[in-house]
């Protein structure tokens, strides 16, 4: 029997082994060594081919610095250490000057206190701090049950992380405007309530949250708050200073607890980093495991992680040095700029959009009547441009960054999206190909057969390319 979309995941399928008839497909580690440079060349063949549409800047977010020289740089200083383990301090004690320093310098942007650890990523900051406030919870309060409280928009990672550690999610709804609804969070909270949280800026819409009145809402209640700024924690200080007009929403809030800043992001360090913040150090022991009676000796872990390459941590201090204060504000005013000129002109000359709420560095806009807006992304897609499509309700996101702020890029993007909405017109009523998969959800049938489709993507994506023959 055949499904409606049996083609679209087959060719779904199809699209994530690209190489499967270009390369050699490894089902074994090949007898004999294989030349460095055929080994570098082919490599350097893929890298290039897939860097050239976000260096063109038609990508939405994914990229953040776009700087080849500055990944040229970063590649050198983690070639330093790529191998060196930080778990080992006895034999790399330089760990701890760029690990003390990476947290240092993040804190002082956010106004903490100085309290941090150094994550892999967006996902482990945030996992790692609802795993802090529910040992937290439990050991000052005996919670058992523990729930978190959190705005519909917030990030997936929290969910992941309450499904892994058996923590239930309440999700409230937004606003008119798009925000988090604090009085609806209210509702939500009783007394196995471990945390708040809140975004700057979420990642469906860019927006942030009222973390003011969510943080007093917090301590009103006597309980955490996490501000989830992964995305925007390394961009907005440096969008304030430029003058623009922002909420308040870091460590200088009462009631804020934590904070998550990905330097992967807006920080431009390699992939692989990100910093978590506490506001005191009673809470970040929470994440600490030490074991004293291991026969393999005194074991003292700061997270999640075991063994990590000192080459992160090395780059990431090394981009903060690299790039500096005047090289984040000249950035941040590029990508201001960007950001205002897209906005500014969907609202002025694209009546059959509306952009969600008012956004800073990431505009996302949805259709303002019956327009369908997966339509307007195949058209935006033919002519090379990639956004985020968004759900419940369909949208699309354009996060901006370096590489979107290369003179004129922001002017073609509106044209080719005038073009796309006049695309979607003409079509309407036709099935679009991009953000199809969200188009079987929707109902409990639909939902599973969407969730049976993820799965058989995610089993796919660790297996070698299919009708290859084992070499
Ligand atoms: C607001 C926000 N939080 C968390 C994350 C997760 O970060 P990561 O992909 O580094 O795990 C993202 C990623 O885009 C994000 O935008």
């Amino acid at each position: 029997m055949t499904h409606v979309g049996d083609d679209r995941f087959a060719k779904m399928l199809g699209d994530l082994y690209p190489y499967g008839k270009t390369t050699t497909t490894y089902h074994r580690v090949p007898a004999e060594p294989v030349d460095r440079a055929a080994i570098l060349a082919e490599i350097a063949d893929m890298a290039h081919a897939e860097d050239a549409r976000g260096d063109r800047g038609t990508v939405s977010g994914s990229l953040y610095c776009g700087d080849h020289d500055h990944y040229h740089f970063l590649g050198e200083v983690f070639d330093l250490y790529s191998h060196a383990n930080v778990l080992q301090r006895d034999m790399y004690p330089s760990a701890t000057k760029f690990e003390g320093e990476i947290i240092a310098m993040t804190s002082d942007l956010l106004h903490g206190t100085g309290v941090g650890v150094v994550t892999s990523g967006g996902s482990e900051s945030l996992i790692t701090a609802l795993y802090s406030y529910r040992e937290h919870a439990r050991q000052t309060r005996g919670v058992t049950r523990p729930n978190v409280v959190m705005p519909v928009t917030a990030h997936v990672a929290l969910d992941k992380g309450a499904h892994w550690m058996g923590i239930e999610v309440r999700h409230a709804p937004l606003t008119e405007g798009y925000v988090a609804d604090v009085a609806e969070m209210s509702k939500l909270i009783d007394d196995q309530t471990i945390a708040l949280v809140g975004s700057a800026a979420n990642y469906a819409h860019g927006l942030i949250d009222p973390i003011e009145e969510i943080a007093g809402l917090a301590l009103s209640r006597g309980i955490g708050m996490h501000v989830d700024g992964c995305l925007g924690g390394w961009l907005l200080p440096w969008v304030e200073r430029l003058g623009y007009d922002l909420p308040l929403w870091d460590f200088r809030v009462p009631g804020v607890t934590s904070i998550s800043a990905d330097t992967h992001k807006y920080g431009y360090a390699l992939k692989g980093s990100s910093v978590l913040l506490y506001r005191d150090k009673d809470l970040r022991k929470n994440q600490y495991f030490t074991y004293p009676d291991w026969p393999g000796g005194l074991y003292v872990s700061p997270g999640f992680a075991g063994s990590r390459s000192g080459g992160i941590l090395a780059a990431t201090w090394a981009a903060m040095l690299a790039t500096g204060e005047s090289g984040y504000l000249a950035a941040a005013d590029g990508i201001m700029r960007t950001a205002v000129t897209i906005r500014d002109g969907i609202r002025a000359d694209i009546p059959e959009l509306e952009v969600f709420g008012e956004p800073t560095f990431l505009v996302a806009f949805k259709a303002a009547g019956d327009l369908d807006i997966y339509l307007v992304n195949d058209a935006l897609m033919a002519q090379g441009w990639r956004m985020n499509p968004l759900q419940l309700p369909p949208g699309l996101h354009f996060c901006i960054t370096r590489p979107n702020t290369a003179p004129g890029v922001a002017e073609s993007f509106l044209e080719t999206l005038r073009g796309a909405v006049a695309y979607a017109e003409q079509h309407h009523g036709e099935p679009a190909q991009s953000g199809a998969v969200y188009g079987f959800g929707g109902t409990p049938q639909g939902n599973a057969m969407v969730k049976a489709v993820m799965v058989g993507v995610l089993d796919a994506m660790h297996e070698v390319a299919p009708d290859v023959p084992a070499s």
